[in-house]
């Protein structure tokens, strides 16, 4: 039975990902930080196969003694201070957990090694935030970057250091480049979730308006479930390499509304979103679309789900989710 680490794991993809390896006969192991974190309980209440190993991305000891415990064959790194909005009031912390983190991870697995024969692969959770002001539309591997927060320069960190530890010890690190990925499992503070559970309050009675930040902005947006496919893919290849994973697709904020209102039957979404000074951004990253046109043909990896049924999925899940809180 192969074995996975996942850091990272009570969050969107931590889950997606651990029930994907559960499903192809992994045993999954979830680093989880704190004393008495409080998500344990919900995380193995849905997940009862994870076993949890205590760790913080932060505590080089700490990953050591992790991968001593667990001996994985994978390792896959999506811990981090993943929101955008908050590494600019807490870049020292972003940079400490979502930057050098990365190395830490790295260093521990050189120490550690694993099986002779059969080294732990390594998965870096790389971020299309990383192209920032982008250079070129649409964006490849090959793009260069130029960050326009502290969470996307600390994610070039990772990346140059998941590609330098590659070529310097042969680390069978790759890098997933992947573009912003959603669903019912998406955190509160990012902008679709945001939307899709205010419609369902909105179309419940329980809440009246919704208040945003830029709606200019676009996004390549994919379905998380899709994407970790993606990454289990990388490292079942011989070579470890970096890969772009996107839709193709790029949508405003505004399109993202629309879908979202009609879905719920709530008519003209202008009629319910304001905008409030407190969510827009220092620097913003105006336009993301991938091109993932080399995950396709060597991975042989493709989205399923498209952008009307993301957006219908989210809306329909919160709409239930919401209706069984207010019983
Ligand atoms: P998420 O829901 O925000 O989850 C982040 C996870 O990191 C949580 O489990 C959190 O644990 C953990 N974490 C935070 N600080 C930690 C620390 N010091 N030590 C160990 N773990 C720590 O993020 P996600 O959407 O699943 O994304 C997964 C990864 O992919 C992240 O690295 C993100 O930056 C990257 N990424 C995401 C997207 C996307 O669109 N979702 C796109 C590109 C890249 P607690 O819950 O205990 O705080
Ligand atoms: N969160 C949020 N809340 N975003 C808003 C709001 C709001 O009220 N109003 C407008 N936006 C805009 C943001 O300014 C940004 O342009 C866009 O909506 C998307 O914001 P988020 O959903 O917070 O995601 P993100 O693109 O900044 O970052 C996500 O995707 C990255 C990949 O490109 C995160 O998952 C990152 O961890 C990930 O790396």
């Amino acid at each position: 039975m192969p074995r996975a680490l996942i850091t990272g794991i009570t969050g969107q993809d931590g889950q997606h990902l651990a029930e994907f390896l559960h499903e192809k006969g992994y045993e999954v192991f979830g680093l989880m930080k704190g004393q008495n974190n409080p998500k344990i309980g919900p995380l193995l209440a849905e997940f009862p196969y994870i076993r949890i190993v205590s760790g913080d991305l932060t505590d080089f000891a700490s990953l050591v003694a992790a991968i001593r415990t667990v001996q994985p064959n994978e390792i896959y790194n999506l811990g981090a201070i993943s929101f955008v909005a908050i590494s600019f009031t807490q870049a020292e912390l972003t940079s400490n957990v979502t930057g050098l983190g990365v190395l830490r991870m790295l260093e521990a697995i050189r120490l550690v090694g694993g099986e002779k024969d059969n080294p732990i692969r390594f998965y870096q959770a790389s971020s299309s935030e990383m192209y920032g002001k982008v250079r070129e539309i649409p964006q490849t591997e090959l793009t260069a970057f130029h960050p326009r927060s502290p969470y996307g320069v600390a994610k070039v960190f990772g990346h140059h250091m998941t590609v330098n530890y590659r070529e310097s010890y042969g680390l069978h690190a790759s890098s997933g480049i992947l573009f912003n990925h959603e669903g019912p499992r998406r955190g509160y503070e990012f902008v679709t979730r945001k939307i899709s559970s205010s419609v369902a309050r909105i179309k419940l009675g329980m809440q009246d308006k919704l208040l945003l930040g830029n709606l200019a902005a676009k996004r390549d947006w994919g379905y998380a479930g899709d994407y970790v496919k993606a990454m289990w893919l990388m490292l079942q290849q011989d070579k470890p390499d970096d890969y772009v994973i996107a839709t193709g697709e790029t949508h405003e904020i505004t399109e993202f509304l629309q879908l979202a209102f009609e879905c719920a039957g709530l008519g003209d979404w202008r009629k319910y979103v304001g905008q409030d000074k407190q969510y827009f951004r220092p620097a913003e990253v105006d336009l993301l679309v991938g091109d993932a046109s080399k995950a396709e043909k060597t991975l042989g990896w493709k989205r399923e789900v498209d952008f009307p049924a993301l957006v219908e999925m989210m809306v329909r899940h919160d709409l239930d989710l919401e209706a069984k809180r207010a019983k």
